[in-house]
Formats: C-alpha cells, sequence, structure tokens
C-alpha cells in the first residue's frame, strides 16, 4: 500500500516510521523543510538504534528507510491509497489539506486524520466523498506505543471502521473502536488528569515534583501530569484542552488552565522548546518518559 502522510512533526515522523515498518510505502510530507529533515533523522536514528539492540538487522532497517520518502510535493501523493494528516490541530488548515489533497488522489483512496481532539466529521465536512474519512489517532511515540483509536464519522461509510481497524493491528497496533465524541477515549479522561494536576500546584497543595513522583512511583503511571504534558508540548496539549473545553459546551470539567495557556503563549512548549514546566537545559536533570 502507499500511504501518504501529512506533517512530519512528533507524530507523523512516528507514523512513518510505524507504517513504513509494516512493509508500506510512504510518503511524508511537510511544509517546512527544517522539519522534514528532521524527521528523516530522527526516523533514521531511531531505526539505527533498533538495530544496535537486534532488534532489525541493519539490512531490515535499511529496506525500511529506503520505503520512506521525504517530500515537500503535494503532487506526489497522487498514487497514495491512504492519506492520514498529522498538522497543526487547527480545524481549517486540516479542512483545507483535505480540499487540496481530494483533487490529487483517486476516489479510492482513503482519508483520515490523526486529531486528537477535532471531530471527525467536522474536518470530513470539508472532503467531497466524507464517507471514505476515518480517524486513525496514535499516541506519541508513535512506534513504541501500542493503543491506536480508530474513530468512524457520521459520514464514514458502513464497514470502513472494521478494515481500517485490521489494517491498524497488520501494522503490530492495538487499535480500539471508538465514538466521534471530543478527545475521544484518551484524550477525554486526560483532561482532568492534567487539569487536577494543575490546580494542585495553583492550590500550592503541592509541587510538580512530588505530584510527578506521586503518580509515578505510587501510582503506577509510567510518567507523571507535568512531565507528560511537557513531553507532548503545551502547544498541542493546550490546544487539545481548548478544544475540549469548547466541543463539550464549555462544560467546566474540561475548563483549561491559565498556567498552561501562559506557557503556550510564551513559547514555553516543554522538551521540544527547551522549557516547560520544567526546564530542559543541557545541564538540566531530565525526568525520563
Ligand atoms: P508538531 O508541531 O510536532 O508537527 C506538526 C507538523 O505539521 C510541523 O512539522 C508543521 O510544519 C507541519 N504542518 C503544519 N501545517 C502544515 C500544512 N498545511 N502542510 C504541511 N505540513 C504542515 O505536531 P504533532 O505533535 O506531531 O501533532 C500533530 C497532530 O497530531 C495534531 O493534530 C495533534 O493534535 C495530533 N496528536 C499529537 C500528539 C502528541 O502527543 N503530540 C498525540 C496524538 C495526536
Amino acid at each position: 500500500m502507499i500511504i501518504g502522510i501529512i506533517g512530519s512533526g512528533a507524530m507523523g515522523a512516528g507514523i512513518a516510521q510505524v507504517v513504513a515498518s509494516a512493509g508500506h510505502t510512504v510518503r511524508l510530507l511537510d511544509q517546512n523543510t527544517q522539519a522534514l529533515q528532521r524527521a528523516g533523522k530522527s526516523i533514521q536514528g531511531s531505526l539505527d538504534k533498533l538495530a544496535e539492540k537486534d532488534k532489525l538487522t541493519v539490512e531490515m532497517a535499511a529496506a525500511i528507510f529506503a520505503r520512506l520518502h521525504l517530500t515537500e510535493d503535494i503532487s506526489s501523493f497522487a498514487d497514495c491509497e491512504l492519506v492520514l494528516e498529522a498538522v497543526v490541530e487547527d480545524l481549517g488548515v486540516k479542512q483545507q489539506l483535505f480540499r487540496e489533497v481530494e483533487m490529487l488522489v483517486s476516489e479510492t483512496c482513503l482519508l483520515a486524520s490523526n486529531t486528537s481532539s477535532l471531530s471527525i466529521a467536522s474536518i470530513a465536512a470539508a472532503c467531497q466523498k466524507p464517507e471514505r474519512f476515518i480517524g486513525i489517532h496514535f499516541f506519541n511515540p508513535a512506534p513504541i506505543m501500542q493503543l491506536v483509536e480508530v474513530i468512524p464519522a457520521v459520514q464514514t461509510r458502513a464497514g470502513l471502521a472494521e478494515q481500517v481497524r485490521d489494517l491498524v493491528q497488520s501494522w503490530g497496533k492495538l487499535p480500539v473502536l471508538t465514538k466521534d465524541t471530543p478527545g475521544f477515549i484518551v484524550n477525554r479522561v486526560a483532561r482532568p488528569f492534567y487539569g487536577e494536576a494543575i490546580r494542585m500546584l495553583e492550590e500550592g497543595l503541592a509541587d510538580m515534583a512530588t505530584i510527578d513522583w506521586a503518580m509515578t512511583e505510587l501510582g503506577g503511571f509510567r510518567m507523571g501530569p507535568f512531565a507528560l504534558m511537557d513531553f507532548i508540548g503545551h502547544d498541542v496539549n493546550y490546544r487539545v484542552t481548548e478544544s475540549v473545553f469548547t466541543s463539550f459546551f464549555f462544560d467546566p470539567r474540561y475548563k483549561p488552565s491559565f498556567t498552561q495557556k501562559r506557557l503556550f503563549e510564551a513559547g514555553y512548549y516543554g522538551r521540544k522548546s527547551g522549557r516547560g514546566f520544567y526546564s530542559y537545559a543541557a545541564d538540566a536533570a531530565l525526568p525520563e518518559p
């Protein structure tokens, strides 16, 4: 299968690695040359590490990388059988992308979004053929995280969700079919997890390190809420919170916090920018994911 992925940031690059590893030809597109080059390097680095750990042979790693084609030219998507976007969490941008994609691809090409929080129906609504549209929501880092949410929209044709679920399973992932409701399963449950942690910090009940420590050491979570928000990125995480809050008609259970909004406004996105709740300067101790 030839799969086109739009957006080569944290998610797009990881998803490209997953599907190339599963044997597909991948066209990975970004409008930003540096982002595309970074993605190429990070996928190469990740495959090299797997080869060092004997999880892949050097030849297998090279074959996977050879299936990956980095591009800034969307016309190269004409032969794609599935196009999945992982660009900025902005409805207008995603809708505009699919208008362009549909003018290029065949009528049978499937269209999918990796959105964390926007309604699949609203993105599909921009398409000429919304019945071939579906949500395929990976988790970060995509090559490591097993779960993938598969989300049919009201417009999605009958049977497509099951077909995509089987496809995702063939990539070595654990798919779960979810309803097209704000945040789907995981991001809905995660909003109060982050929100309460920030509220506890604001109320002075405990500091970040203590809350993170309690959740990992005592609660059994892989990462505490502050380390996890820094890992995801506040640009992404804050937008998702705002979107879930709005989509639930301003239900206060999902209300965003000013503390996170200020980090977002300042460009303190977390690990990716060197500073978020924690500092990631070269000499600072990093909480590990
Ligand atoms: P990111 O900021 O790391 O990457 C987004 C990439 O899209 C950038 O490289 C940017 O240059 C590119 N881009 C933006 N507009 C574009 C356009 N019109 N055409 C081509 N490229 C364009 O973002 P990230 O974290 O990879 O998130 C992407 C999507 O995945 C968002 O919808 C987000 O909600 C979702 N998501 C994010 C997760 C996370 O933990 N970061 C987890 C699951 C889903």
